[in-house]
């Protein structure tokens, strides 16, 4: 018998992000993690698929239809498409969730028009309260930083649009960040080197799969390569081509070193007595753009050797802080952004 009854309210965190939303529900963990993509038919427009779902009749038949995200660089550009996404995912990782909290995370600095929308997707899914808390937070959260001690800690989330960067103490966000640069963009820097250098059309598969398996952020010092297929940008005939290991770290050095600025504009903004502690504990290093071979040791380079830590699975850490910032919830109070219920009380 209780196990009906405790599957109905259940706290839940979800982590809606640019490339993938990962759905925390308490007690059972991460239990959807999907693409944030949507398919409509090509003719109606009509929603048809979310997820998973979505990217396999993309894959299978892209004439018939039609690819939306409704996010870009972190934000929601697709409000419509937003809500059907967030309704299909709740529904998927939980029965009911009437009588449930969800608590997401958002951008820091997102407006207010944006913070509403959000929180009316929530409610209009079916929470029974909504609440908002940024990104970094969650990461550090997530990481089991001592964010509520008085002690100066420092979270990064880099994700597939956005890099979110906070310092935090006593429960409360000190300083944060959040720049339109990620993973997305060390694709396009790889794409743009191809063509440029090889006049090389490829797909977007064979790029991330030269991102995962050939790139580094720190110089390279054992030559690999990989032999990719595409086609000629003048002939439009299939050809072949070497790419090599340095040839990539040099490509997406820009993109890379955006990331390190975007973090270190903020260490720069943190009060001295906070930095201390940092520069000891060092900084967590989250999102799954930080499984990108070398950019923790990168990070700590640019940064004047400030210890970064890359935690396991760093894909799931913010969602797993959503979880954490659930059971803690009655010490959140200064971290939420926004909230509310049903009822429309913010
Ligand atoms: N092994 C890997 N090495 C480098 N990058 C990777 C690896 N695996 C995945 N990525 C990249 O991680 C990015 C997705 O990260 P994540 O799921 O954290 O982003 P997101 O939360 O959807 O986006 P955002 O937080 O910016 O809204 C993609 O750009 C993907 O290519
Ligand atoms: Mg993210």
């Amino acid at each position: 018998m209780s196990s009906i009854f405790s599957s109905f309210g259940r706290d839940i965190g979800m982590d809606i992000g640019t490339v993938n939303t990962h759905v925390y529900v308490e007690g059972r963990g991460v239990v959807l993690s999907e693409p944030s993509v949507v398919a409509t038919d090509a003719k109606q427009k009509n929603i048809v698929a979310v997820g998973d779902e979505a990217e396999r009749m993309l894959l299978k038949s892209p004439d018939m239809h039609e690819e939306l995200h409704p996010l870009k660089d972190g934000f929601i550009v697709d409000y419509r498409v937003m809500l059907t996404m967030i309704r299909q995912f709740l529904r998927k990782a939980a029965k009911s969730i009437r009588r449930s909290r969800v608590m997401v995370s958002v951008p820091c600095g997102i407006t207010d028009v944006e913070k509403r929308a959000t929180l009316d997707a929530l409610i209009q899914a079916g929470a029974r309260e909504a609440y908002l808390v940024e990104t970094p937070v969650a990461a550090a959260l997530g990481a089991g930083l001592p964010v509520f001690d008085a002690i100066g800690t420092m979270a990064v989330d880099v994700g597939g649009g956005s890099t979110d960067v906070a310092v935090l103490a006593l429960g409360g966000k000190v300083v944060g960040r959040t720049a339109r640069i990620g993973g997305s963009d060390i694709n396009a820097a790889i794409l743009q080197y191809i063509q440029q250098c090889f006049s090389l059309m490829v797909a977007d598969e064979t790029i991330e799969m030269l991102k995962v398996e050939l790139a580094s952020a720190m110089p390279v010092e054992e030559e690999e390569d990989k032999r990719i297929k595409g086609r000629d940008a003048s002939t439009g005939l299939m050809r072949d081509v070497v790419v090599r290991k340095s040839e990539i770290y040099q490509a997406i050095k820009e993109p890379v070193h955006q990331i390190c600025q975007v973090i270190r504009s903020v260490v720069e903004q943190t009060p001295p007595e906070l930095s201390a502690d940092i520069m000891k504990q060092g900084i967590v290093l989250a999102g799954e753009t930080a499984l990108l071979s070398g950019l923790g040791e990168k990070v700590s380079e640019e940064l004047g050797g400030i210890p970064v830590w890359v935690p396991e699975e760093p894909e799931y850490v913010v969602a797993r802080g959503l979880g954490r910032g659930l059971e803690a919830f009655d010490q959140m109070e200064r971290f939420f952004v926004a909230a509310k219920n049903r009822k429309g009380r913010a």
